[in-house]
């Protein structure tokens, strides 16, 4: 069913641009019935009646473009998605970690609703590496989701039982169908905003980067600037993790394939 908005070539043109210089997101013109339900939604919550003064309130407010941009995003995750590469980085890491031990520095870049970072977090603390956390996303709502740390429990179904029990608390009462992260966990993890495409790369460097499954939004010259951002955030030898549904053929980069560790490239 097509929306009620009425979104000429032009207004497409200029958003789907807006979008793009503000996230790296590509709409294309596929994406038109999905733009315009997005801009429905938001006009219901400006409660503003028309597409044009909406598209003029949009481009004039830099908060309104945050919420935009935030109705646009698929933040999709899940605890333990893609799991083998993480095993596999902290396979690596532990062999590291022999003698004196070592405080290892993770970047989750796109975290989403702090599936992911936790995810890793608990799989570090099972093989007792220490290590700081930094997890960053575009969306402010999705970073306050991480932080409260409250998930239906559909989304720990990959987790194995005895990690589970260790690391999170069952809900009970109305709080039933959920659970919470130990609030142990969270205090190896700052979460804060950042956008991959307009804020500058973190002053201190990484032995890991975690960038999997945003650049599949990206087009090739927008993936290859991030990529090549990514890679000044890191540590000699450090490693640089993607989605397994992405890639960095035909690319310009400096980045060597890591064999046996899937989807990850050395520095
Ligand atoms: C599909 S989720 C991936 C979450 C997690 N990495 C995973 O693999 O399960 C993509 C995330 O990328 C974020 N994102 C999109 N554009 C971004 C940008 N320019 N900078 C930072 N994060 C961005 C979205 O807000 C969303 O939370």
């Amino acid at each position: 069913m097509s929306s009620p908005i009425d979104l000429n070539n032009k207004d497409f043109n200029e958003l789907s641009q807006l979008v793009y210089n503000e996230c790296g997101i590509n709409i294309h013109k596929g994406k038109l019935e999905l733009l315009k339900s997005k801009i429905a939604k938001r006009m219901r919550i400006t409660k503003i009646s028309s597409t044009s003064l909406y598209l003029q309130h949009l481009k004039k407010n830099k908060s309104e473009i945050t919420e935009f941009i935030d109705t646009v995003t698929t933040n999709h995750s899940f605890f333990f998605r893609e799991n083998r590469g993480i095993e596999a980085i902290i396979e690596h890491l532990s062999k590291q970690n022999t003698g004196t031990s070592k405080n290892f520095k993770l970047w989750c870049a796109a975290c989403s609703t702090g599936d992911e970072p936790y995810s890793v977090t608990v799989q570090m603390l099972e093989r007792d590496l220490s290590f700081s956390l930094l997890a960053t996303d575009i969306s402010h709502s999705v970073l306050k989701t991480a932080a409260r740390g409250i998930y239906s429990v559909d989304r720990v179904r990959n987790v194995p039982t005895p990690v589970l029990h260790r690391y999170f608390q069952k809900g009970t009462g109305k709080s039933e169908g959920f659970i919470r992260v130990r609030k142990e966990i969270q205090r190896h993890i700052a979460f804060k905003k950042f956008n991959l495409i307009t804020d500058p790369i973190p002053t201190q460097s990484f032995d890991v980067v975690l960038c999997r499954n945003v650049m599949i939004y990206f087009d090739n010259p927008t993936t290859e600037k991030v990529v090549n951002k990514l890679y000044q955030a890191l540590v000699p030898g450090g490693l640089f993790i993607i989605g397994q549904a992405e890639s960095l053929l035909n690319m310009d980069h400096k980045f060597k394939p890591a064999t046996n560790i899937p989807s990850t490239h050395i520095k």
